[in-house]
């Protein structure tokens, strides 16, 4: 189905965009209250992720409520390791946790992708049925956690400041890391397949912890697997969020994606500079939200003229926090969507 808004495709393509579109990690989610009434409704957020009509609902909340100009598929990072078999919790204010963590060779041996297209049938219904709703309105991202950041979960079982276990397997035994690392990427690369196939119009993996390794570290245990899911995708335009590795935007911007997103410690000028050619994306503090409407619309607009009008897409420099007053987001939304350059 031919997209009515085609904004954030084109601009991800590199061509030219009448205006600067907008779409907000974490838009599906607790700031909205009608996200939280769904997700009572469901029970529980495994729940809410396990039933595709409600799922798809979430999904297109933000379109009708905020009116970015993308949607984004309702679903989480974790899936991939509880599809190859190591199932997650998500506990209510702690986070996400793994009752089994990735210690050994016989535990990633345990591991397969056999069966990614089927434990993951779930996602996959509420793809066709947020397709089918969204009637081609705007484009819908599909997404997968990035290699590194997947690890991360699986070998430290649950969220860390210094994710200091991981970082040790590398030291340790790279050997063993870069089998692990090789497994999700196989796996990751099935599941975008599909999300595709049924209609995603582009893909975004999150590196949520890149910023924990350095130039060296990154570049061997991180780049070359998002490379290999770049390169196994033609179809549609691939974002890179690498949460804090400024540090390797020379190296990404060589990687085979249409876009990089970044956050608020990069200067738009700095990552220009550094990775010509691609679009780029972000990178508003998301705790400018905190501040008077005032403030929202003068960072936003100093945001607005640092990337330019081309070749960019808006958005925060990482997840809108849940206790963001919504009528702030959508403040950011507008001032960007009616901005003239
Ligand atoms: O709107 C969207 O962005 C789409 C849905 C989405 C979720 N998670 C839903 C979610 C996306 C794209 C993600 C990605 C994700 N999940 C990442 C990468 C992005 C980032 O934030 O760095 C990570 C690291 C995860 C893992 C994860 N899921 C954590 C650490 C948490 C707990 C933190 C929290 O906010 O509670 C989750 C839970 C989660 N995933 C929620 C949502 C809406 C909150 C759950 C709830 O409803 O209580």
């Amino acid at each position: 189905m031919k997209l009515q808004n085609d904004l954030i495709v084109r601009a991800a393509r590199g061509e030219e965009t009448e205006r600067v579109p907008v779409w907000v990690m974490r838009q599906a989610g607790r700031i909205l209250s009608e996200y939280r009434a769904t997700r009572a409704q469901a029970g529980s957020f495994k729940n809410l992720l396990k039933n595709p009509a409600l799922a798809a609902e979430v999904t297109i909340q933000p379109v009708d409520i905020l009116g970015v100009d993308a949607a984004i598929l309702f679903s989480d990072i974790l899936v991939i390791p509880e599809a190859i078999g190591l199932p997650y919790k998500m506990d209510e204010g702690k986070g996400p946790s793994f009752d089994k963590v990735i210690e050994n060779e016989s535990d990633v041996d345990a591991l397969s992708t056999e069966n990614v297209l089927t434990e993951l049938s779930y996602v996959f219904e509420t793809i066709q049925i947020i397709k089918k709703n969204l009637a081609g309105r705007v484009p819908l991202i599909g997404f997968a956690g990035a290699p590194w950041t997947i690890f991360c979960y699986m070998v430290e079982g649950r969220g860390s400041k210094t994710f200091s276990k991981s970082r040790a397997m590398l030291m340790q035994n790279p050997v063993l890391a870069h089998r692990l690392l090789s497994k999700i990427t196989d796996a990751t690369i099935i599941y975008l397949k599909k999300q595709i196939e049924l209609g995603c119009d582009l893909v975004q993996l999150f590196d949520s912890w890149a910023g924990i390794l350095n130039k060296e570290t990154y570049n061997t245990f991180a780049l070359p697997y998002i490379n290999q899911i770049c390169e196994s995708i033609s179809t549609v335009p691939v974002t890179v969020f690498a949460k804090g590795a400024f540090f390797s935007l020379e190296e990404m911007g060589k990687l085979p994606c249409a876009t990089l997103g970044i956050d608020w410690h990069t200067e738009p000028s700095m990552a220009r500079a550094l990775a010509p050619g691609k679009t780029l994306q972000g990178n508003l503090d998301p705790a400018v939200l905190y501040g008077s409407d005032e403030l929202i619309r003068r960072e936003t607009i100093k945001m607005l003229e640092k990337f330019g009008p081309q070749r960019y897409i808006a958005n925060l420099g990482h997840g809108v926090y849940p206790d963001v007053d919504h009528k702030k987001l959508k403040l950011f939304i507008q001032t960007i969507q009616a901005h003239q350059f």
